[in-house]
């Protein structure tokens, strides 16, 4: 049913997407959804830039050209993405496939970021799950210090896995997020932390739900 959701929100998109223009495309099972359909569209893009190397892979299978994002010069009009929690505002948490590094910076470098989601990922306060932070090695005991005893969340070294860039990805629990802006920037100000998964200094543009009685769209 979940996955009938993402299909639902994932071909709502296409009617928003200009084609022959640069693309970004996330990282997630909505997201390789959305990559399938994509690929049965017809639909060409000038260039394409993702978020990671299991994207770039689907992107490929499905005919797709996947640029380096060392390569992008100027602002995407269009990035697409999907969440693990989004606010009524479009505050997001993402991170939960480890991919958040790269999704902040082509969000950042977005014109407009469209987020596609089932209707369980749309909530009125962000915060049932728990932020990723992608960290380096040597800074774990430090930042895990910190996020208890100054932030008053509870840190998980997530098990078995690592970044496409080599690192620990670390799930906060627990943490209050009444000011999802406020705490994007208290984390982001903690050495050793590469990135934290709130994303409301940056957030999503449109919104769209796949929900049982149909698409809802919020912009
Ligand atoms: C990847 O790092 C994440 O930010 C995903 O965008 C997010 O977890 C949504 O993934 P699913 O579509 O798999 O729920």
């Amino acid at each position: 049913m979940k996955d009938q959701l993402k299909v639902k929100a994932a071909q709502g998109v296409l009617k928003y997407l200009k084609p022959y223009t640069e693309l970004g495309v996330g990282t997630g099972s909505t997201v390789d959804i959305f990559i399938e359909i994509l690929g049965k569209s017809g639909l060409t893009f000038s260039q394409i830039f993702t978020t990671s190397q299991r994207s770039a892979k689907k992107l490929e299978s499905n005919g797709f050209q996947v640029l380096n994002l060392s390569e992008i010069k100027k602002p995407l009009p269009y990035y697409v993405d999907g969440a693990d929690e989004i606010d009524t505002s479009l505050c997001m948490i993402k991170g939960g496939g480890g991919a958040l590094t790269l999704e902040k910076i082509v969000a950042e470098i977005s014109r407009v970021f469209i987020c596609i989601v089932d209707e369980s990922k749309y909530v009125k306060k962000l915060g049932k799950f728990p932020v990723p932070i992608e960290v380096i090695k040597e800074a774990i005991k430090p930042v895990c210090w910190t996020i208890e005893n100054e932030l008053g969340g509870h840190p998980v070294v997530r098990k078995n896995f690592v970044s496409d860039h080599g690192h620990k990805i670390i799930d906060i629990h627990n943490l209050s997020l009444g000011e999802p802006a406020a705490m994007e920037q208290r984390l982001n100000s903690i050495p050793g932390i590469i990135t934290n998964g709130i994303f409301a200094n940056r957030k999503a543009d449109t919104l769209i739900v796949g929900t049982s009685s149909g698409l809802k769209i919020f912009d």
